[in-house]
């Protein structure tokens, strides 16, 4: 496996691949990234992975600092997985001096991650750009576990014409259902018990709703189920699945998704209905 650190390493290691599939990460990787990777590199082109612990998308009390960082692990674990090229920019190279630029996104942005978090979406959609614009991928794989990071990243490709086809990748879960994410390992002992409860309580909802009940009914029960579970629900919506928009039934291609703070993690999920 190649490693890139400065853009002139990454100009010679991609002229040696030619054509890649690309997964866009902030490292602390587990099976979920592994699986963007298996499932690129299923696609038949040689795969390129990124870390980058990406500033601008935390806000500034967000755990950007306390983000858990393991480059020893995660390029072992790239390799593993068979990947061409690990892409490991500096602040520097991602944020030159004098940088001045930077893409706003509205649209499927601008609800749940994107009120909760201000700034997120704009920090992801330009870290995203410029990874684009730096490994020139045919293709880059996204998790549908952050389902509207996909939708922002989709809106973004097509708005600005990137030549670039974003693939969504299925969640990947932990055999009781929660779903893998880099921040669950703060979760303490009893807390990780009582995540799945998160999963549980859409699936049911998602049941319920296809059985015809009134949609904000349905949300309104879930959030009391998740707060009896000892979790802080943030929202519950059902949402067309691209635009992120509030729907009230299943007329459309629906998403439903949820934020809960569960002790000091925020868990984050989603799943399709209908
Ligand atoms: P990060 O949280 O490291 O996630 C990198 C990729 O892995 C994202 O596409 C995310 O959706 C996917 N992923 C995370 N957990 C997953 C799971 N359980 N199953 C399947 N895929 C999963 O998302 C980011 O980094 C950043 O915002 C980034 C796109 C790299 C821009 O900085």
């Amino acid at each position: 496996m190649m490693i890139a650190r400065t853009l002139e390493e990454l100009r010679a290691a991609r002229e040696a691949l030619g054509p890649v599939g690309f997964v866009p990460t902030m490292g602390a990787l587990h099976a979920g990234h592994l699986h963007l990777v298996a499932t690129a590199k299923a696609a038949g082109l040689p795969v390129a992975a990124s870390i980058f612990v990406n500033p601008t998308q935390f806000g500034p009390k967000e755990d950007f600092a306390r983000y858990p960082r393991d480059e020893a692990g995660d390029l072992d674990k790239l390799e593993r997985a068979g990947c061409a090229l690990a892409w490991l920019p500096g602040v520097g190279e991602m944020y030159p001096p004098h940088h001045a630029t930077s893409i706003h996104v509205n649209g499927p942005a601008a609800h749940w991650e994107g009120a909760s978090r201000p700034g997120h979406f704009s920090g992801v959609a330009t870290v995203v750009a410029k990874l684009f614009g730096q490994v020139r991928p045919e293709a880059a794989y996204f998790g549908e576990k952050d389902w509207q990071q996909v939708q922002v990243v989709s809106r973004m490709v097509a708005d600005l014409g990137l030549p670039v086809r974003i693939v969504p990748v299925p969640t990947v879960r932990e055999a009781d259902g929660l779903a893998l994410s880099s921040r669950n390992r703060y979760l303490t002992e009893a807390e990780r018990k009582g995540a799945p409860a998160l999963y549980k309580a859409l699936t049911q909802a998602a049941e319920q709703i296809m059985a015809g009940k009134e949609v904000a009914a349905i949300l309104h029960l879930t959030r009391q189920s998740l707060a009896q579970a000892g979790m802080v629900p943030d929202y519950v919506a059902l949402v067309h699945a691209h635009t992120l928009e509030p729907i009230a039934g299943l007329a459309q291609p629906a998403r439903l998704i949820a934020a809960a703070k569960l002790g000091a993690v925020r868990l984050l999920d989603n799943i399709p209905v209908g």
